[in-house]
């Protein structure tokens, strides 16, 4: 194993979160309509959980539509809609026999029944896995998901300090994102872990969703293996 190898399972982030974007141009380089992508990226989601599985990584959170995204044509929104159903039971029984244990973070409230009642079986098939947690973030804004914690938090009666607000994040199973990565070329954060990745690592890539493969994730942690994470202090208080 080479140095640079070694460093990256060395320092393998405990929770990567992935706001996955460049499926609607992925498709519309190749003369297709956006959707085409949206099923791609689909494809590619379901791959990244198996290698962060694999990899040893703890917690994957994966942006799927955002609090905003309701505001494309409203054919895209329903084909995500679809995709999003039939995905949760497709999937689950595969997710469930490689021991993930899926979550769903974002207003539900916002679904339809049925889409509903399908991310309670799936949660509920996969609750007592103990292999990677993954998150995916659907219907989910960063600052909704703020506002929710802090109502959670008050009608609780608990002390409103930062710990009690985050144990009612939408991310409580898990702890802030180490790495955030942003594919697609875009270098912002569009509503999505606000409160959570205070101190995360920041990764973007040109690469558009459906491209970016394990080969595309190695290059990200090999970057994050060679980062110093300083939380406010000094780079010798850090090594010290
Ligand atoms: C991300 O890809 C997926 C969702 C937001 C649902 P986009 O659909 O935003 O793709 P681009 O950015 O238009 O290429
Ligand atoms: C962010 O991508 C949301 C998801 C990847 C689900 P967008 O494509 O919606 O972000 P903006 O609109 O370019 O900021
Ligand atoms: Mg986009």
């Amino acid at each position: 194993m080479s140095d640079k190898q070694k460093a990256t399972t060395d320092k393998l982030p405990q929770h990567i979160a992935i706001i996955m974007d460049g499926n609607g141009r992925w498709a519309q380089a190749r003369g297709k309509k956006r959707v085409f992508g949206h099923k791609a990226g689909m494809e590619r989601a379901r791959e990244m959980a198996e290698t962060c599985g694999e990899l040893g990584v703890q917690y994957l959170t994966l942006f799927a539509f955002s609090s905003e995204n309701w505001n494309r044509p409203p054919e895209e929104v329903s084909f995500l809609m679809d995709l999003f159903a039939t995905s949760l039971k497709n999937e689950s029984k595969k997710l469930n026999k490689n021991n993930v244990q899926l979550k769903v973070i974002g207003d539900k409230d916002g679904f339809d029944k049925g889409l509903r009642k399908a991310i309670d079986k799936a949660e509920a098939l996969t609750a007592d896995n103990d292999g990677l947690v993954l998150n995916i973030a659907a219907n989910y804004g960063g600052r909704w998901d703020i506002l929710q914690a802090g109502q959670k938090l008050i009608n609780s009666g608990q002390e409103v300090t930062e710990d009690n607000l985050s144990k009612f994040l939408a991310t409580g199973n898990a702890p802030e994102p180490d790495l955030l990565i942003r594919t697609g070329g875009e270098k912002r954060i569009s509503n999505f872990l606000l409160w959570q990745a205070a101190y995360s690592e920041l990764y973007f890539s040109d690469a558009l969703w459906p491209d970016f493969d394990s080969e595309h994730l190695k290059l990200a942690l090999a970057d994050y293996a060679q980062r110093q994470r300083r939380f406010g202090k000094t780079g010798e208080q850090v090594t010290g």
